[in-house]
């Protein structure tokens, strides 16, 4: 099979943008975006469909086992995992790498995805007292301990801009975590911010819910944390 992928490229945040085309043959329709990357990089001598020389591609992983999230980026459009693609998604063969957009470019499809830490530290989501870890919060508190943090759920959160007050799925997932293991005389702090920075801003559509590579049941954190933070009920 013949693939050509085109790259969105940009060296650093310096410089403009351009796109640039590849192609590639192969009949493994298994092989991954992640690993289709490494060989390509692997080619000294790669040039572009004009006979160009390509610079190396510049893109992050870590796990390759769709556990770390460093390798999400748009790909044909669609917020994905590259180690989680397969060429033989592409039935006619086109694949189209791009950056994901809610992010600041640091290089090619490398992007700065620290505004989602920064969210997490300004809700004050760490334990500093006694956690306890309860038969009820027990499934609420895995499958929120899934989160990636790889950035796809922003990506197609219409509420979600950088920056601003709304801090989205990336942050109430983690939350209900946190949320399950803290005794109610020490949440007082969490639940204000999880209501004035998620509740207040979140229309509730779960397009973060049909993106999540990790497929976390984020409709159930979402009413579990609401259920907590606004309505004043325990846990589910
Ligand atoms: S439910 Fe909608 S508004 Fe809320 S975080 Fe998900 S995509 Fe964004
Ligand atoms: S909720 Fe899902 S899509 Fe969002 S950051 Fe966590 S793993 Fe990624
Ligand atoms: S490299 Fe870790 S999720 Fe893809």
């Amino acid at each position: 099979m013949n693939y050509t992928i085109e790259i969105l490229r940009r060296q650093n945040r310096d410089v403009a943008s351009y796109r640039q085309i590849i192609a590639y043959t192969t009949d493994d329709t298994e092989m991954t975006v992640a690993t289709l990357l490494k060989t390509l990089n692997a080619n000294p001598e790669l040039t572009d469909c004009e006979g160009k020389p390509v610079a190396k591609i510049e893109w992050e992983c870590s796990c390759l086992q769709k556990k770390c999230g460093a390798c999400a980026m748009r790909i044909n459009s669609k917020p994905r995992l590259a180690c989680d693609t397969k060429l033989g998604d592409f039935r006619d063969g086109k694949i189209i790498l791009e950056p994901l957009k809610k992010f600041p470019v640091i290089a090619d499809l490398v992007v700065d995805r620290s505004v989602m830490f920064r969210n997490l530290k300004n809700i004050g989501l760490w334990l500093e007292k006694e956690a306890r870890h309860t038969k009820k919060g027990e499934d609420i508190a895995y499958e929120s301990s899934r989160c990636l943090q790889c950035g796809c759920c922003l990506e197609v959160c219409p509420n979600f801009i950088p920056g601003e007050e709304f801090y989205s799925a990336a942050s109430f997932v983690p939350t209900a975590r946190v949320l399950s293991e803290l005794p109610k005389k020490d949440k007082a702090d969490i639940l204000k911010s999880y209501v004035d920075k998620i509740y207040k801003g979140c229309g509730k559509s779960l397009s973060c819910r049909d993106v999540c590579p990790a497929q976390i049941d984020i409709e159930h954190l979402l009413v579990n944390n609401n259920a907590v933070a606004v309505w004043k009920r325990s846990i589910k």
